[in-house]
């Protein structure tokens, strides 16, 4: 059975989350493997609408087992608000739903510091989720970082909690002026969060090795995309893990070669949340037209999404990167009214022609190059197979498949769980 990394082409927010509780229908595990609640996973089913920011997006399949990995950061609350929305709901998670003891937390004090340094830039911040991710994933390199497993361990974890109280008090004060971090008040913290975190905190790796054993079908869930990659990405307008499917290696502990197909999830425009490069942005009617059709306003902050034409380049980057073995174009429906539709084949560079993405100084200067194509005016939303699409809205996608040199597997056509096309066996 195969064994699936769904990865964010992107700037994050292709569509993973839809994509990823479509395909779950055939999946007996979805593990996420990096990020934290700084994702914002947009679902609608025939339980409601919903925005995961920690559950797997596997949670609405009873017999899906799901997982959140090693290389994810979890906020108690926010993972503990979730497992309420979805048992209100009618689907327990007990059982079914198991949490990394190797999982690092996010204290109220990494969030503080997020929200304190984002201040401190001024007019010109990174824009972060504010949610604290860069803090807690400093904390895990730096090697004082808490864990979900360390919560069970009443004396350790004391001792711990004194010496970060201690540290972030001294650095809180004088980098910001800031009132003190205290100990107290994190230990009554990890003690309610173990009461009700406990029966869902596991070592995972037992249960990864079993599925993998059984030959089961695995979907490992990414959080943002991969121009946002840690290494890869815009540096510094990052975030702070490693967004590839590699990054499912290490944070969900699969061996490389057990992976059989990498989907990267692209929308049919482009669309970021937060500072930094985007070459294809649109400042004007188009752009706004983009967000007002697509709804574009971040899952998780609500902020008005960036909206511009699809990047060929930085896709095709993103697919030599993380190695796409296929493609899910999504949001094909948002053109629906478009005469014209433009994709970026390359950029300018003064009088350079480049088919990559440089450097971050030098992608903030590039120039995208268009090509144009013929919209459709028409709906697509109920399409179900490619022959019932249009036959401009066939060439847009055969273009992109060029353009990137993936095949496409699936097309969205609309937010909700069915309103996709299958293009190829195996995926239905
Ligand atoms: P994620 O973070 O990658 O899971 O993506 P988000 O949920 O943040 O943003 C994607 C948005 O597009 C959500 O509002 C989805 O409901 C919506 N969406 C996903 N696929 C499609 C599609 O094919 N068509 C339309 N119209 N909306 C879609
Ligand atoms: P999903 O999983 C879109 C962006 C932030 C900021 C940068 C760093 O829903 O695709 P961070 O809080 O991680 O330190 O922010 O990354 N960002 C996202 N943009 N979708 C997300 O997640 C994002 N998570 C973070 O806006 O630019
Ligand atoms: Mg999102």
């Amino acid at each position: 059975m195969p064994v699936t990394a769904v990865v964010g082409a992107q700037w994050g927010d292709e569509g993973k989350g839809k994509i990823v509780d479509t395909l779950a229908a055939h999946a007996d595990m979805v593990i996420r493997y990096n990020g934290g609640n700084n994702a914002g996973h947009t679902i609608q089913n025939r339980y409601g609408t919903f925005r995961l920011h920690l559950l797997p997006s596997g949670i609405f399949h009873p017999a899906a087992q799901c997982i959140i990995g090693p290389g994810v950061v979890v906020n108690p609350e926010v993972l503990l608000a979730e497992i309420a929305e979805v048992e209100r709901v009618g689907l327990p998670a007990r059982g079914r739903l198991w949490v990394s003891d190797r999982a690092h937390l996010i204290f109220p004090h990494h969030i503080l510091t997020d929200e304190l340094e984002e201040a401190a830039r001024g007019g010109s911040p990174h824009g972060t989720t504010k949610q604290g991710i860069w803090p807690v994933y400093s904390d895990k390199a730096a090697r004082i970082g808490i864990r979900l497993g360390d919560l069970a361990e009443g004396a350790h974890l004391a001792a711990q909690l004194a010496f970060i109280a201690e540290r972030k008090t001294a650095l809180l004060q004088a980098a910001y002026r800031h009132e003190r971090v205290d100990a107290a008040q994190l230990l009554a913290a990890c003690a309610r969060w173990y009461e009700q975190l406990g029966p869902y905190i596991a070592d995972t790796h037992p249960l990864v090795q079993e599925a993998l054993r059984g030959d089961r079908a695995l979907l490992l869930e990414g959080q943002l995309g991969v121009m946002r990659d840690l290494d890869w990405g815009l540096y510094p307008y990052v975030t702070s893990s490693t967004t590839l499917p590699g990054g499912a290696c290490a944070g969900a502990g699969i061996p490389p070669y057990r992976i059989t197909r990498v989907l990267g999830v692209a929308k049919a425009y482009t669309t970021a949340v937060g500072a930094g490069p985007m070459p294809t942005e649109l400042r004007d009617e188009t752009g706004d037209r983009l967000r007002e059709l697509g709804q574009e306003f971040g899952a998780t902050t609500r902020r008005p999404r960036r909206c511009g034409w699809f990047d060929g380049v930085a896709a095709r980057w993103a697919a030599e990167v993380a190695g796409f073995t296929h493609l899910a174009v999504t949001k094909l429906d948002v053109f629906d009214s478009f005469d014209v539709i433009r994709i970026a084949v390359a950029y300018r560079l003064g009088d350079r022609t480049l088919h990559a993405v440089p450097h971050t100084a030098a992608m903030a200067r590039v120039e995208p190059v268009y090509e144009e194509l013929p919209g459709w005016r028409r709906p697509t939303q109920g399409a179900r197979r490619l022959g019932e699409l249009p036959v401009e809205a066939r060439t847009l996608l055969r273009r992109i498949e060029e353009i990137v040199g993936v095949p496409i597997a699936i097309v969205g056509v609309g937010p909700g769980r069915g309103d996709v096309i299958f293009c190829q066996e195996g995926w239905a």
